[in-house]
């Protein structure tokens, strides 16, 4: 959970970076798993930037979260091998079957649902991360087994 606290001190830690925003909005994610919207004035106030800079950053990488995650997180692939092979249908029915859209996390925080560019499985397509581990030839049948196996 979001500790203001520790917050504070990952930002201590890497503001003397250069260009330091982005180092420090990752470190906030990998120690959160989200960056909150609380973190933003934190961020400004260490850097000396404005609100809407740290903000600005924050909402154009779409790596960053700025939810928390639900407890399974799929991650699919959008670049253009795993296009060729029907992507865009199958994340059009995942997201059905889910009800949520891209960076969504469904009502019951089980599975959030966001895209990815290319994670080098381009022959094998659809291409997805699910919790981190890479799939190839995804489709719907097998992501559910997967995500009950992962139990929750
Ligand atoms: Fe999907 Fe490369 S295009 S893994």
């Amino acid at each position: 959970p979001w500790d203001a606290g520790r917050a504070a001190e990952i930002i201590a830690a890497h503001a003397g970076l250069e260009g330091a925003t982005l180092p420090i909005l990752h470190a906030l994610q990998d120690a959160f798993g989200h960056v909150p919207a609380a973190a933003v004035p934190m961020v400004a106030e260490a850097l000396n930037l404005s609100r809407a800079e740290v903000h600005g950053c924050l909402t154009f990488y779409h790596d960053f979260r700025r939810e928390p995650a639900g407890r399974h997180v799929v991650q699919l692939c959008r670049a253009e091998a795993c296009q060729a092979v029907g992507a865009d249908a199958l994340h059009a029915e995942l997201r059905a079957a889910y009800g949520v859209e891209w960076h969504g996390t469904t009502p019951d925080g089980r599975v959030t649902i966001e895209p990815v560019f290319c994670l080098g499985l381009c022959a094998s397509g659809p291409a997805a991360l699910v919790d981190g581990e890479p799939v190839a030839r995804l489709d719907a049948a097998g992501l559910a087994r997967r995500l009950e196996a992962g139990a929750e």
